[in-house]
C-alpha cells in the first residue's frame, strides 16, 4: 500500500482561536496519526507577507501558531512540520510555475476578483491597492502543494478554487515537460463543525468575535460568559437550534454529554449554568494543551529548532526534485548534451514516457518509451482506455514489482531488466 501524502499550510497572520482548533488543528492532528498517511504541515509565512507588512506580527504569529500545533499534539518526528520560507526551493518553483500559468486563470481567482469588485464599487481603478503578491497567491500555493506531490490538501471551502488552480497549473507543466507532478485534490471535511463566535456568526478574527485558543482559564471563563443568548429566564425551556452556546458545546462534548445538555435546555437550565458547563467542558480539553503551550512559548529556541529540523526533512525532497524540474525546463548543465538540435525545440521531455493509443483493431494499447524512442514495454490490446490507464498507474506506483500482476505486458527482446527498472524508477510518483 502506498502512503497518501496530505499537505496543508497555515498562514501566520494572527493568534489561533477555538474556531481554528475545531475546524483545522484538531482534525489535522488526528489525521496525522493515521498509519496510511504521510503529512506535511507548514507555516505559510511567504503568504503572510501578502497581507501583513508588520514584521513583528509575522514573527509573533509564526511562533504562536507553531506552539499551538505542537501543544495540540502534532508530532514533528512523525510528520514534516516546517516553515515555508525555510524551503527556498518553493520560491524557485513558484517562478517555474508562474511561467506556465496563464494570466487569465489568475484573473478569475476569488480573492483577486473580490479586491477588484470592491475597487470598482468604490469607483477606484480596478487594481488600486492590489499588490502582485495577492494576484500570484494561487501560484505560490500551487508551488507549496506540487513541491511535495501531495495527493490530498485538507482545506476550508474558501480554498477549493486554489487547489483546482494548482491542478490546472500542474497539468499544464506536465503537458509541456513530462509527468513531474501529482494532481492534488482538495479534501474538504464535511462533518467538521464551523464554530460560531461570541455573537453567533462564524468565529473569525475579522468579526472580532473569537475566543483565543489558549486564553488563560479566567479569561476563557469571562469570554464564554459573553456568548449571546436570548432573554429566556431560568426555568423556561430553551431552544438548541440557533444557539451558539449549544453548538460550541457540541464541538467539544461526546454525544452523550450533548444529549444531556439538550435535555437541560428542554427543562429550562439557566443560561448562567449552561455557560458554566460549556466553560468547564472546553477547559477540560484545552487545559493540558495550554500548559504545553505556555512551556513552548517560554522557549522559542526549541520551536525554532523543531522547525529547522522539519525544513531539513522537507528540503531533502525539495532539493533533488527542484534539480529535476530545472533540468526538465532547460536550466541545465552545459556539459550535458542537449537532446534537441540547435534552434529546435525538443518536443520530447528528457524522461521516459508512457504513451497510450488506439489501433485499428479498436483496442487500446500503451507502451513505455525512452526519450529517444526506444520501446521498453509494450502492452497487448485492452478493451478500454481506463484499463490501460490503470495498468500504467500500477507500473508507476510499483515499478517492476507490478509485472506479475499485469497480464497485458509482453517481454521485448533485447531490453534488459536494468534499463526497464531504471526507467520505471524515474517515473515513480514520488521519485
Ligand atoms: N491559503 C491557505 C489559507 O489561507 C494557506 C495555504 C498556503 C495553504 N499554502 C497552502 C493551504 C497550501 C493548503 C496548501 O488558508
Amino acid at each position: 500500500m502506498s502512503l497518501k501524502r496530505y499537505l496543508t499550510g497555515i498562514t501566520p497572520s494572527g493568534t489561533p482561536h477555538l474556531g481554528n482548533y475545531v475546524g483545522s488543528i484538531r482534525p489535522s492532528v488526528q489525521a496525522s496519526q493515521r498509519a496510511d498517511v504521510e503529512s506535511f504541515y507548514f507555516l505559510a509565512d511567504y503568504h503572510a507577507l501578502i497581507k501583513i507588512d508588520d514584521p513583528a506580527r509575522i514573527q509573533r504569529s509564526t511562533l504562536e501558531i507553531a506552539a499551538s500545533w505542537l501543544a495540540a499534539g502534532l508530532d514533528p518526528e512523525r510528520v514534516t512540520f516546517y516553515r515555508q520560507s525555510d524551503v527556498p526551493e518553493i520560491a524557485e518553483l513558484t517562478w517555474l510555475l508562474t511561467c506556465v500559468t496563464s494570466k487569465g486563470l489568475l484573473n478569475r481567482a476569488h480573492a483577486y476578483k473580490a479586491a477588484v469588485d470592491q475597487n470598482l464599487a468604490a469607483q477606484e481603478e480596478p487594481d488600486a491597492n492590489v499588490n502582485v503578491g495577492l494576484f500570484m497567491y494561487p501560484v505560490l500555493m500551487a508551488a507549496d502543494i506540487l513541491m511535495f506531490n501531495a495527493h490530498q490538501v485538507p482545506v476550508g471551502r474558501d480554498q477549493v478554487q486554489h487547489i483546482e488552480m494548482a491542478r490546472d497549473i500542474a497539468q499544464r507543466f506536465n503537458h509541456l515537460y513530462g509527468e513531474h507532478f501529482t494532481l492534488p485534490q482538495a479534501a474538504v471535511e464535511e462533518d467538521v463543525a464551523t464554530l460560531p463566535g461570541l455573537d453567533g456568526r462564524k468565529m473569525s478574527k475579522s468579526y472580532d468575535n473569537h475566543i483565543a485558543l489558549f486564553a488563560p482559564r479566567r479569561e476563557l471563563e469571562k469570554l464564554v460568559s459573553g456568548i449571546v443568548t436570548d432573554s429566556r429566564a431560568p426555568g423556561e425551556p430553551k431552544q438548541t437550534e440557533g444557539s451558539a452556546l449549544f453548538q460550541i458545546y457540541q464541538a467539544f462534548a461526546s454525544a452523550q454529554e450533548t444529549l444531556a445538555l439538550r435535555q437541560a435546555y428542554g427543562t429550562g437550565i439557566a443560561w448562567a449554568d449552561a455557560k458554566q458547563m460549556l466553560f468547564e467542558r472546553i477547559d477540560r480539553e484545552i487545559a493540558p494543551m495550554r500548559e504545553r503551550y505556555s512551556a513552548l512559548m517560554a522557549n522559542p529556541a526549541e520551536i525554532e529548532q523543531i522547525l529547522l529540523r522539519g525544513a531539513d526533512k522537507a528540503r531533502a525532497r525539495a532539493r533533488p526534485f527542484t534539480a529535476e524540474l530545472r533540468r526538465a525546463v532547460g536550466l541545465r548543465d552545459l556539459r550535458v548534451a542537449s537532446a534537441a538540435a540547435p534552434g529546435q525545440r525538443s518536443s520530447k521531455p528528457a524522461l521516459p514516457q508512457f504513451k497510450q493509443y488506439r489501433e485499428r483493431d479498436g483496442k487500446f494499447y500503451f507502451k513505455l518509451q525512452q526519450p529517444g524512442g526506444r520501446v521498453l514495454l509494450q502492452s497487448s490490446g485492452l478493451d478500454s482506455p481506463q484499463e490501460a490507464a490503470a495498468a500504467i498507474r500500477t507500473l508507476r506506483e510499483h515499478g517492476p514489482g507490478a509485472f506479475a500482476k499485469l497480464a497485458c505486458l509482453q517481454p521485448i527482446a533485447g531490453i534488459g531488466q536494468d534499463e526497464l527498472a531504471g526507467a520505471l524508477a524515474l517515473l515513480k510518483p514520488d521519485a
